[in-house]
C-alpha cells in the first residue's frame, strides 16, 4: 500500500478547544487528555482492593461470595475523573459477578453493593451500567515510561479479568489504535470546514492527514496475532466481556428498575467512535441491516462527548460530494485512498472475527461462535459492511460523477 506524503498542518480554521468540547484531544484522540486515574480516594479502598484481586477471585470462583459482603458506598462525592475510574472498577466487579461461572451459568441478580453505586455512576456519565469500551479500553491504561508515547510496548492495563499476555495485548491494541487515530479527528473537522469554504487544497491536505492516521491504525491492527492467541481470546478473555442482552439481570436495590430484569449489550470495539466517525466523514453508508441497527444502539454506550463529535461530523458538509463534484483527480485519489484503507481495516477485522470467534469450538451456551455481543450473526454483516466500504470508491471518469460499484484492487490482508 502506498504511503501518501504527509502535508502537516492546514488547521488554521479548527482550534484545539474544538476537540476538547467533545472530550477528545488533538494528541490523543478519544483517549482521555490526562492519563487515566489509577486509584480512587481512600474511602473507596475496598473497591480497589477487590478489583486488584479479581484475577485470583475469578480463578478460585470467589467473586460472588466476596461481593455479597461488600458495603454499599455512596459515589456522589466523586469528581468526573474519579467517576470514570469508579465506572471501570464497578464494571469489572459486576461482570466478574455475573460471568464467574460462565461455562455453566450466568448470575442474574447483581447485589445492591455493586448495583446501586454502578447505576448512580452510570447515570452521571450518561451510559448504561454495564462494561463498555470506554471502561475496558479508553480509561484502562497507564504508561510504563510515563514520559514515553502511548504505544504498544509502553501500555499496561490498569485492570484485568484474568490477566495474562493475551488479554493485555487484546486491549492494548485497541488503545494503541485509538492513539494513532488522534490526528484524524481534527483533520475531519478541518476537512469539513474546508468543504464549507470551498478550499480544495486544504481539503486535500486534511484528507492526507486522515489517510496517514488510518494507515497507522491499520498497522497496529495487523499486530493483534503477535501476542493474542485466538483460543485464549475466545476462552479466557471474551467470556467476561459479554453483556446481559441474552441473560437479563436484576440490579438489586436500584429503585428506577423496580426489580425488573435489565438487558444491556456487552463490550465491543463497535463502541469505539473512531470507525463510525471515519464512515461519517468519508460518506461511507451502510444499507439497513441488523448490524447497522445494533451499531446505532452502540452510540448510547459511547462517552457523551464522543457521541456529540460523531453527530457533528454526520451533520457537517459532505466531503464525498465535494470531491465528486470537483472533478479534481488528485483530490479524488486521496479520498479513494482513505476509503480503500477503511476497507482494508474492515477486511482484516473480518478475518479476526472469523479466526478468534467463528472458528472456535463453543463450550456451553453463554459464549457463542455465531453471534456477536450484540446478538447479530456477525460474519454475514461484517462482510457486507466491508463490501459496502469498497463500493464508495469514486470512479475515475473525467466529470468526476458516478461511483464505481465494484470492489477496488485487493486490499492487503483481504480474505
Ligand atoms: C481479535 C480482535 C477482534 C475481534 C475478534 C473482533 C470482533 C468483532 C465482532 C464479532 C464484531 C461484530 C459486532 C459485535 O457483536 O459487537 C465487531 C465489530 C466491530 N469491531 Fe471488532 N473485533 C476485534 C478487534 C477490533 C479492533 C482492534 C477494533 C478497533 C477499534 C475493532 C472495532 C470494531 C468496530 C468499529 C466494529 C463495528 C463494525 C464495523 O463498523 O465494521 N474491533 N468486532
Amino acid at each position: 500500500m502506498s504511503t501518501l506524503p504527509d502535508s502537516s498542518s492546514r488547521y488554521s480554521h479548527v482550534r484545539h478547544d474544538d476537540l476538547h468540547r467533545y472530550a477528545a484531544d488533538p494528541e490523543r484522540g478519544f483517549l482521555p487528555s490526562e492519563d487515566p486515574l489509577r486509584r480512587l480516594p481512600a474511602e473507596f479502598a475496598i473497591w480497589e482492593e477487590i478489583a486488584a484481586d479479581l484475577p485470583k477471585l475469578l480463578a478460585t470462583q470467589r467473586v460472588r461470595s466476596v461481593l455479597r459482603r461488600l458495603p454499599i458506598l455512596d459515589p456522589s462525592s466523586l469528581t468526573w475523573r474519579e467517576l470514570d475510574r469508579a465506572m471501570l472498577l464497578l464494571s469489572f466487579l459486576g461482570h466478574g459477578y455475573v460471568w464467574e461461572r460462565w461455562r455453566e451459568t450466568a448470575q442474574t441478580l447483581i447485589p445492591a453493593s455493586v448495583a446501586i453505586p454502578w447505576y448512580q455512576v452510570a447515570q452521571k456519565l450518561g451510559r448504561p451500567p454495564v462494561l463498555s469500551y470506554a471502561s475496558y479500553a479508553l480509561d484502562n491504561w497507564r504508561r510504563i515510561d510515563e514520559a514515553g508515547p502511548i504505544e504498544l510496548g509502553n501500555i499496561a492495563l490498569l485492570q484485568n479479568f484474568l490477566g495474562g499476555l493475551d488479554e493485555e495485548w487484546f486491549v492494548a491494541v485497541h488503545i494503541a489504535i485509538e492513539a494513532q487515530a488522534a490526528p484524524a479527528l481534527r483533520a475531519m473537522l478541518a476537512a469539513q470546514d474546508a468543504v464549507a469554504r470551498g478550499d480544495a487544497p486544504s481539503l486535500e491536505a486534511n484528507l492526507r492527514t486522515i489517510h496517514a492516521a488510518i494507515e497507522a491504525m491499520y498497522a497496529i491492527l495487523l499486530r493483534m496475532p503477535e501476542n493474542c492467541d485466538p483460543y485464549i481470546y475466545f476462552n479466557r478473555v471474551r467470556p467476561y466481556i459479554h453483556g446481559f442482552s441474552e441473560t437479563p439481570v436484576v440490579y438489586e436495590g436500584v429503585e428506577a428498575y423496580a426489580g425488573r430484569p435489565q438487558t444491556f449489550y456487552g463490550e465491543t470495539g463497535a463502541q469505539s467512535t473512531i470507525v463510525p466517525a471515519l464512515d461519517a466523514a468519508l460518506g461511507i453508508v451502510h444499507s439497513p441491516d441488523d448490524l447497522r441497527v445494533y451499531l446505532n444502539k452502540m452510540r448510547d454506550y459511547m462517552p457523551v462527548g464522543h457521541r456529540a463529535f460523531l453527530a457533528r461530523i454526520e451533520s457537517g458538509p459532505s466531503i464525498r460530494a465535494f470531491v465528486q463534484e470537483s472533478g479534481d483527480a488528485s483530490l479524488r485519489d486521496v479520498y479513494n485512498a482513505c476509503v480503500h484503507l477503511v476497507e482494508a481495516f474492515r477486511a482484516k477485522h473480518l478475518e479476526y472475527a472469523a479466526i478468534y470467534i467463528h472458528k472456535q469450538a463453543q463450550h456451553g451456551s453463554y459464549n457463542t461462535t455465531h453471534y456477536g455481543t450484540g446478538g447479530t450473526p456477525f460474519m454475514k454483516y461484517l462482510k457486507k459492511h466491508r463490501d459496502e466500504t469498497a463500493q464508495q470508491i469514486l470512479a475515475r471518469n473525467e466529470s468526476g460523477v458516478g461511483d464505481r460499484n465494484v470492489a477496488p484492487e485487493a486490499a492487503p490482508g483481504a480474505p
